[in-house]
């Protein structure tokens, strides 16, 4: 009788194991802490959710991905990586390359992705021809973000339409007693101004042939050394609290009036939306001055990596999940950016975000369209980080503009 009674538990467990082994959860590894991101991504978690995928969260705080970038590096050397993680650009290549990435291939032919995703992120998203990550966005890094109330009572009517009105405007507001710029010093936030600067300063040709081509005859120009000098003329119109400061922190100064401006990508927007403000009404966006039609952008891409058998099944779910048309709508709303597809209607944006939408369309059709250097899409991490380290030291009054000049030249050629 216990022998039966045994038996019977036991082709229960047999027939149970099936379904046992399929893990239903996926872990995420992810920088999205402050408030906008957050809400943003509670969209996707709670899709999975819906789905029955349980979502195991593994943030690491800090702006623009460098934390997150050692932390990932540290649980594939432990040969136990997350089932997805963000990554920008030339990372997600970088882990390509090293032979971690899952092939994605399967949901893409079943889903269309070769057709809905614009070239300009397959780039990234594919490696010799594999697809190894999803992308969930499209930011882009040259916008200002202004407190409407602030700029009324200094007086500005229209948002700056060059730099030196830029500046001008920023002298006006410090004279009101405001603080002109809400900075964060921290290097990829001192790069973001810097993509900025080199767009209006030297225009799409010289920011190709300076940051995505390195050439050094680029780097070394005058046209840099003006550069240089205008970030110059940005670190006087920052307050002097403002090294280390994080990103939400300085846009939190715009959305309470004690700042005017803050150069900033377009996941500022999130935070602003989060305070429950309005666009046009509360705050202002427009693009940089003097880089109206150019469009300097990112792409926060899931990379998803190699698991385990019993893994895959919810990795799918998550990797189709991320590019659903209707998700791709409802996040990007709340996150500032765009949708990574060319086929989801703006309906649902708010002006900054059709906004986003139309000239990204218009730069990609009219050859403005080019990668963040900030934000990992115009060359490689190493690269990358030796120029933030010039751009830092410049900012921080450590070497002068001649100095910067000669050092991007060496960084360059890294
Ligand atoms: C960027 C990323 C954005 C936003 C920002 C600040 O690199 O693409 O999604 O999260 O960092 O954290």
């Amino acid at each position: 009788m216990i022998k039966k009674q045994l038996l019977g538990v036991l082709i229960a467990a047999a027939v149970a194991a099936p379904a046992l082994a399929a893990d239903q959860s996926v872990e995420v590894l992810h920088w999205w802490t402050s408030g906008g991101e957050a809400a943003a991504l509670n969209v996707l978690k709670g899709n999975l959710e819906k789905e029955g995928i349980k979502w195991n969260d593994m943030p690491v705080a800090g702006g623009g991905g460098e934390a997150a970038m050692t932390a990932v590096r540290a649980r594939v050397t432990a040969g136990n990586p997350p089932t997805a993680v963000q990554m920008l650009g030339f990372d997600i290549q970088d882990w390509a390359k090293q032979g971690v990435l899952a092939d994605l291939n399967a949901v893409a032919a079943r889903e269309g992705w070769d057709k809905s995703v614009p070239a300009a992120l397959q780039r990234f998203s594919k490696y010799n021809g594999k697809w190894i990550a999803a992308p969930v966005n499209v930011h882009s890094t040259n916008w200002v973000w202004a407190n409407k109330a602030v700029l009324d009572k200094v007086g500005i009517k229209n948002p700056p339409a060059s730099f030196d009105e830029f500046i001008a405007d920023g002298e006006a507001v410090q004279k009101a007693g405001f603080i002109a710029i809400a900075h964060g010093g921290q290097p990829w936030q001192e790069a973001t101004v810097f993509d900025s600067i080199v767009l209006t300063t030297g225009g799409i040709d010289f920011y190709k042939k300076a940051l995505v081509d390195l050439d050094p005859k680029a780097l070394g120009s005058p046209t840099m050394e003006k550069v240089f000098h205008r970030m110059g003329q940005i670190r006087k119109l920052v307050d002097k609290d403002f090294s280390g400061r994080d990103w939400n922190v300085a846009s939190g100064m715009v959305i309470s009036g004690k700042a005017a401006f803050q150069i900033m990508g377009d996941w500022a927007k999130g935070e602003f939306i989060n305070a429950k403000k309005v666009p046009g009404k509360d705050f202002l966006c427009f693009r940089f001055p003097g880089t109206q039609g150019m469009v300097s952008f990112n792409s926060d891409q899931f990379a998803m990596f190699k698991v385990g058998a019993d893994k895959v099944a919810a990795q799918d779910k998550l990797a189709s999940a991320i590019l659903d048309p209707g998700f791709q709508s409802a996040f990007n709303v709340v996150k500032g950016s765009v949708p990574a597809r060319t086929d989801v209607p703006d309906t649902a944006f708010d002006a900054c975000g059709k906004k986003g939408i139309k000239d990204l369309a218009e730069a990609s059709k009219a050859g403005t369209l080019v990668g963040s250097m900030a934000h990992g899409h115009a060359e490689p991490a190493s690269i990358k980080n030796a120029f933030y380290d010039v751009i830092t030291r410049h900012f921080n009054g450590q070497i002068d503009d001649r100095k910067a000049v000669q050092e991007m030249v060496a960084a360059g050629s890294n």
